[in-house]
């Protein structure tokens, strides 16, 4: 056949023909609210399932939400990419063959959060006669799709990563903290059993109160943190890269969105369940306008311990010793933060008449007189 007749082979996105050629349910949006997507099943993991895109998840990741129906189990399989487990609702277990030949097994419930290591043979079961589970996991499967464009090589490799089996007590809620400094504090483990109940540290550079812990799961490319803000407090506006999937642990509130040459910001109220990566380098901000910690899970690609890009590792402070970390650093000083005085004066009010609405104590005092101008720049 003459070439310049045919269909030219390019601008081909092997990840989104595999999804396709999957046949499951895919959804499209900026934020998505997990408990109302429709799931099919899904023969390959003997589960019901969906792939959920959002807008904002960048070139490397995506997530799969999974619904084990009651007493069900999934296929036991293995694979190449990676993944960070979220449990939305119901209770279960999941078991893990691991290089030596020995076998883990663990039992989630709903907030449970844990990492499969790389191409272990795993299999999850529902735990429960009645109810399903629901499960959304981000994945690094774009990425490693786009290098191999092969579904084969990527299920179906017998190698065993000894290196990533990590401690036995990794499988039980176990863990190892590792103490870096504010904003890098690293919980390494395989499996939290609630995030409600974790142990945040202090980051009072991003905000009143704020706190937050890493966590390097099954010693993996993919990242995960839980961050929180006390009742009464919003943290610093601030941007990244895309890919960060920012999802509702407990809590109410809101979070903003915009571009610098934007008129008006996009908000999203807080529902959990909720998933909403910002996309690439834009603004956003967090609220907490409810009257008890709200607490957040962002998941990407790109770990502390292994952050891939460089944009990650500006944005980590791992570029080098000491490095700044640009999320934390206001950008009137080369980072990537909005202070408290330097923000937009529509800000403060909106959150202020949140609170009033809601019945709830402002307790933004240490930054803001009573008449809402920022301290700081009252100082100046
Ligand atoms: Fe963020």
């Amino acid at each position: 056949m003459n070439e310049m007749l045919s269909k030219p082979r390019i601008g081909i996105d092997p990840y989104l023909d595999w999804v396709k050629g999957e046949g499951v349910p895919v959804v499209n949006d900026y934020a998505i609210y997990l408990f109302d997507v429709e799931t099919a099943p899904w023969p390959r993991y003997g589960m019901k399932g969906a792939a959920v895109h959002c807008e904002g998840r960048g070139d490397f990741a995506s997530m799969f939400l999974f619904e084990l129906p009651p007493g069900g189990s999934s296929t036991p399989m293995r694979h190449l990419y990676e993944d960070v487990i979220y449990v939305l609702e119901g209770t279960g277990s999941t078991q893990v063959e691991l290089a030596d030949g020995t076998k883990r097994h663990f039992e989630w419930g709903p907030r449970s959060l844990f990492s499969i290591p790389i191409n272990a043979r795993h299999r999850h079961f529902n735990g429960s006669g009645q109810k399903r589970a629901l499960f959304v996991t981000t994945t690094d499967m774009p990425l490693i799709m786009n290098i191999f464009h092969n579904d084969k090589f990527i299920f179906d490799t017998p190698f065993e990563f000894a290196e990533r089996v990590g401690k036995s007590e990794y499988y039980s809620g176990g863990g190892d903290m590792i103490m870096i400094r504010p904003g890098n504090h690293t919980w390494e483990t395989n499996f939290v059993p609630d995030l409600e109940k974790m142990k945040l540290t202090e980051w009072d550079e991003r905000g009143a109160g704020s706190s937050i812990i890493l966590f390097v799961l099954a010693d993996g490319n993919m990242h995960a943190h839980l961050s929180e803000m006390p009742t009464g407090t919003y943290k610093k506006g601030h941007r990244h890269g895309a890919g960060a999937h920012v999802m509702i642990v407990s809590g109410t509130g809101y979070s903003l969105f915009w571009w610098d040459d934007a008129k008006d910001f996009k908000r999203l109220e807080w529902r959990h369940g909720m998933v909403f990566p910002p996309v690439e380098r834009q603004w956003h901000q967090h609220f907490n306008t409810g009257t008890r910690p709200a607490r957040y899970l962002a998941t990407s690609m790109g770990s502390i311990r292994y952050p891939f890009t460089a944009r990650k590792r500006r944005s980590t402070g791992t570029t080098s010793e000491g490095a700044e970390i640009a999320v934390a650093t206001s950008a009137k000083k080369g980072g990537d933060q909005i202070e408290y005085e330097d923000q937009d004066s529509r800000i403060h009010p909106m959150f202020i008449e949140e609170m009033r609405r809601n019945g709830a104590t402002p307790k933004m005092d240490k930054y803001f007189e009573d008449d809402g101008t920022p301290k700081v720049r009252a100082a100046r």
